[in-house]
């Protein structure tokens, strides 16, 4: 009531405001609905649009300018008048199918600022403004108008205008991949061209000195503040250019080297939203609901047909370089392209080795099985510039009976997980989605992971760029037709999309597990995590593939080694969200392994998840309540400091007793010298039960917490 009353006595002021005065009708403020975030919109004297932000009063945002610079056309952001602003709110709170919790609050103060050049051609233009107590969305609308029936981008000028050399955590503003390390500097020391020519990685084009999305930062007074984008449709990708001596950032979108511009729309059109979370401790980034809540609802409605599930997979094999995706046996994770010699007799893709896997899955709680190199083509996967209708994604090699090993895991309660690596090839894959799609319907699988090593075909296009985000759209919505879910690896990033699109499970987009197989920088440092944590899995979902138990990959892999201890792969299970988790190592590994029945407990779809503790790159500790048992599991992890924390489990139901399995790091662990060290605790637990957690350098503690 009160809102609304606040929101009506807006909008009867809003027209005598213009009246009054001429400049103060160039401006138009919103805030939080806690009042806590405000911003501010104006014109300045050039008639440039621009904003400002702050919170608790204190600038976030300084002045900051926007506009586009169009072909053919003049820049549009210029010389422009205000012509009218709307403001509304909304208060709503709306159910994830799936999600880290069942029930989202989306409360937000909206303003639109509409925009219209004085001069000739009279363009006009739309910035929508919504303002959460978590951060805030800003997008552009070009509305419908004479004489402007498409624009052509070259590029989008979004300032970030920041008011202090704030410490960053920052991956490259590549246009192919997100599968970097992330970087700990201060904004001026960012330095992108650095990290160019990755020797592991099968695609990467890094144009400017820009950063990816989610960047993550904290100010000298201790603010956290995170740069996204939600609801990337029919647009490009956007980077974030530095301007070090400024300390600004400036959108820089994805580009087409065929195309030669960065986005091509018919108007109406809406962009996708520029984002800021802005927060005082760190997990309030993991809990926010911003990127989710600038999506639109569930268009798919009911989507049961989707269960969130654990997975083994043929997969790790290939990346031990145990066995291989193709037949002939030379397309393992070693030697990927070459032409040697073929052996043919490292297939992994047997049908027996699936029945093996089925076995252990069934015996284990867990639902799914993936299986990599089912499908002919892997012969040319990689290292061929013609990669253009290789793959076929209904014929399964000659030892692959892809029938009989779904109707044998259908015995077992488990389910394929169909594989479609593309070899970045989209057109080859979009010819044949329907028939691949209608396969996987008639056999049951509701389950698709998808993959685009290599660079996109047709040459000139990115994996960030408009071209492959419409393929990208397009797969998710063909798939749904099919009742089937995606997981895709080489994305484009998460923006949120799930609300709208339940079936866009997870994804890789980031430097997943895989490189602690074969990367020839020694793999993932213990910090990657925790600093992952607070950047990429703000955008959603990650299919890490956790749960090496074989930390040292002996005797596969003399010279690589997962960089954590054994518990801490056991934590990511809860640290990690994705409603599909890998149980990504080889059955054998898990052998007499006591510590293995966390993983058979864990859950993987939440009531709710709360943040306990954590800083960026150091670490985290997170607790999540499981859908319909109402158990709790935690997860801990560190960089490479030890450290001891308390959790307090007053977050657990009154008057109900728990038992409370610990896993943690032996006194002597280290992710090094002595990874697999662990030590199990049981003891009952309540609500005003206080637990000691001891983490080892690199180390993790995972705790299931069970209902008596
Ligand atoms: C890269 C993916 O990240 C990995 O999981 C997969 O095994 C290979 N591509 C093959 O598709
Ligand atoms: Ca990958």
């Amino acid at each position: 009531m009160k809102t609304s009353l606040w929101h009506f006595s807006l909008l009867l002021l809003l027209p005598l405001f213009f009246a009054c005065s001429a400049s103060q009708s160039s401006s138009s403020k919103q805030s939080s609905p806690d009042q806590n975030i405000s911003v501010s919109f104006f014109l300045n004297e050039a008639g440039m649009p621009g904003y400002k932000v702050t919170y608790k009063g204190e600038t976030v945002i300084d002045s900051s300018f926007m506009g586009f610079d169009l072909k053919e056309m003049p820049y549009l952001g210029r010389n422009m008048e205000l012509t009218g602003v709307e403001q509304s709110s909304l208060n709503e709170t709306w159910e994830m199918p799936w999600g880290e919790k069942r029930n989202v609050e989306n409360r937000y103060n909206q303003m639109i600022v509409s925009l219209k050049e004085l001069s000739e051609p009279g363009r006009k233009l739309n910035v929508v403004f919504r303002v959460y107590n978590d951060g805030l969305g800003f997008r552009y609308e070009f509305p419908e108008q004479k004489g402007l029936d498409e624009v052509i981008i070259l590029d989008e000028d979004t300032r970030f205008n920041l008011t202090g050399d704030h410490t960053c955590w920052w991956i490259p503003g590549d246009w192919d991949s997100y599968e970097h390390l992330y970087n700990e500097t201060k904004l001026s020391e960012i330095d992108a061209l650095s990290k160019r020519d990755d020797p592991n990685l099968g695609q990467t084009y890094i144009p400017e000195n820009a950063v990816n999305t989610p960047v993550t930062m904290k100010t000298a007074g201790g603010l956290y503040l995170s740069f996204h984008e939600a609801d990337l449709t029919d647009y490009a990708g956007m980077t974030l250019k530095v301007d070090e001596n400024n300390l600004d950032l400036v959108s820089e979108l994805v580009g087409s080297d065929r195309l030669g511009y960065k986005v091509k729309r018919i108007l109406p059109f809406e962009t996708p939203w520029r984002t800021i979370q802005i927060s005082e401790t760190p997990g309030d980034l993991i809990e926010s609901d911003l990127i989710v809540n600038l999506n639109d609802p569930n268009k798919l409605g009911d989507i049961s047909w989707f269960k969130p599930t654990k997975y083994v997979g043929i997969w790790w094999e290939m990346h031990l370089g145990i066995s291989t995706w193709d037949i002939s046996g030379t397309q393992d994770a070693g030697n990927v392209g070459s032409e040697k010699a073929a052996t043919g007799t490292r297939h992994g893709a047997t049908t027996q080795n699936a029945k093996r896997y089925i076995d252990f899955a069934a015996k284990n709680n867990i639902g799914g099985i993936l299986v990599e190199g089912w499908n002919t083509g892997w012969e040319r996967w990689t290292g061929f510039e013609d990669r253009e209708g290789v793959f076929d994604f209904v014929t399964p090699y000659p030892d692959y009976n892809l029938s009989e090993v779904v109707k044998y895991g259908r015995e077992h309660g488990v389910e394929i997980v169909m594989h479609h690596e593309t070899s970045a090839a989209p057109r080859t894959y979009e010819h044949q989605l329907d028939t691949a799609y209608a396969l996987m319907q008639s056999l049951g699988l509701h389950i698709v992971k998808t993959g685009y090593v290599g660079k996109i075909i047709p040459k000139g296009e990115y994996h960030h760029g408009q071209y492959m985000v419409n393929h990208y759209q397009k797969v998710i919505e063909t798939a749904a037709k099919y009742q089937i879910a995606v997981d895709a690896h080489e994305p484009i990033k998460d923006t949120g999309k799930r609300r709208t699109w339940p079936n866009a499970i997870s994804r890789e987009g980031l430097r997943g597990q895989e490189f602690n197989a074969w990367a020839s920088d020694g793999g993932n440092p213990p910090n990657h995590l925790p600093t992952i944590a607070f950047t990429r899995m703000l955008a959603g979902p990650i299919d890490y593939t956790p749960g090496i138990f074989n930390i040292k990959l002996k005797p596969y892999k003399e010279d690589n080694q997962v960089n954590t201890t054994l518990a801490q792969q056991l934590a990511l299970y809860v640290v990690i969200y994705s409603p599909i988790q890998m149980v990504a190592d080889l059955p054998e590994s898990y052998a007499g392994q006591p510590a293995f029945q966390f993983i058979r407990d864990v859950g993987v779809d939440w009531e709710q998840s709360r943040v306990l503790n954590g800083e960026v790159g150091d670490y985290v500790t997170i607790v999540r309540q499981e859908r319909g048992t109402g158990n709790w599991f935690l997860g801990s992890i560190t960089n490479e400091e030890p450290r001891s924390f308390e959790a307090r489990l007053d977050f657990l139901e009154p008057n109900q007793k728990y038992e409370a399995t610990l896993y943690k790091d032996g006194p002597d662990a280290h992710w090094d010298k002595n990874p697999t060290s662990y030590e199990i605790e049981t003891l009952e637990v309540d609500a005003s039960t206080v637990l000691p957690l001891k983490l080892a350098p690199g180390g993790g503690c995972a705790v299931s917490i069970l209902k008596k």
